[in-house]
């Protein structure tokens, strides 16, 4: 995928935001804009990864990488394809198992980890390629999100017995709350297969959110979809963030929208980390301007 966001001005210096229509977007946000500055930065680290290796055989994805993620903002990990993005997420919940390196979460050295246990911990995420269960409905597609939350043994809840019965509503009632929050009642009933693509990556962010997670990651949640979706999304991230205070990591190719949306950026290339800071900061950065214009030009 090229680079969306970024052109190379007449100065042959790159032009990073602006170009995204989505950014126009965030700019309708105004007032949340100005109430998240107030959230920014205040969060202690909630995750810290060091010296982060990965290698699949001889294929090197991540190459001693090292940063950190701070309660309650929005941490962007960009970078050109195959730089290691999904990779890293993949590490962060227990998908893949670094060979070099320490994970310490909310001040815990993690173990090695399955994602399962991840997603109780509290990490919730969205995939590059959607990853739902085309056949069901929406509503039961998002009913999903609470499986790490359900109590009740299986017997129980195959009766419909008392405590299953009264979990089983109170899930029900978290997800109808999702739902309105993310202004998808209208399809809760529709099949997730029959949906267009841009609503089934929200359906996806419904799904994560059901587990009501303190800490969240989307890979390319815009990935594939038309302005107008890519409004709608930017804004129901800020929502989140801004509303339940989730952290957020983000990975995504619109630079608009990563310079717009983001507090702190991290940049991959070729595994290895070449910039981390602020979308100011990171668009001065000498060797993220040479991996941008390189990659797109
Ligand atoms: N399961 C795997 N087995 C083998 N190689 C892998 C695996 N997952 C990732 N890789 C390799 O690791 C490198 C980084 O891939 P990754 O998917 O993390 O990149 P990315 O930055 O997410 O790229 P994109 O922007 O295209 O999504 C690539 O060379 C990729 O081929
Ligand atoms: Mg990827």
């Amino acid at each position: 995928m090229a680079w969306q966001g970024v052109e190379r001005g007449g100065d042959g210096q790159p032009v990073w935001s602006g170009a995204s229509a989505a950014a126009g977007a965030v700019e309708l946000q105004g007032g949340a804009q100005e109430e998240r500055a107030l959230v920014r930065g205040a969060g202690k680290v909630i995750l810290d990864l060091q010296n982060i290796s990965l290698a699949f055989g001889g294929v090197k994805a991540l190459t001693d990488i090292s940063f950190d993620v701070r309660e309650h903002e929005i941490r962007a990990i960009i970078g050109p394809n195959g730089a290691g993005k999904s990779s890293m997420l993949n590490v962060i919940n227990g998908v893949y198992h670094p060979q070099h390196g320490r994970i310490v979460f909310r001040g815990e050295e993690r173990r090695k980890m399955h994602p399962t246990a991840a997603a109780r911990q509290g990490i919730a995420r969205t995939f590059q390629n959607i990853a739902l269960f085309k056949g069901m409905t929406v509503l039961d597609n998002i009913m999903t999100g609470r499986n790490t939350r359900f109590r009740s043994g299986l017997l129980a809840n195959a009766l419909w017995w008392g405590p299953a019965r009264n979990e089983e509503m109170l899930h029900r009632r978290k997800v109808e709350e999702v739902i309105d929050f993310l202004e998808i009642q209208a399809i809760r009933k529709t099949p997730v297969g029959r949906l267009p693509y841009g609503l089934q990556k929200r359906v996806e962010l419904a799904r994560a959110l059901a587990a009501e997670p303190s800490m969240l990651l989307l890979d390319e949640p815009m990935a594939g979809m038309n302005v107008e979706e890519k409004q709608d999304m930017c804004r129901f991230i800020l929502d989140v963030n801004h509303q339940f205070g989730t952290t957020i990591v983000l990975i995504e190719h619109d630079m608009g929208v990563v310079m717009d949306i983001s507090d702190r950026v991290v940049v991959l290339d070729y595994g290895k980390k070449i910039g981390d800071g602020t979308p100011e900061a990171v668009k001065a950065n000498p060797d993220v301007i040479r991996a941008y214009l390189g990659a797109g030009h």
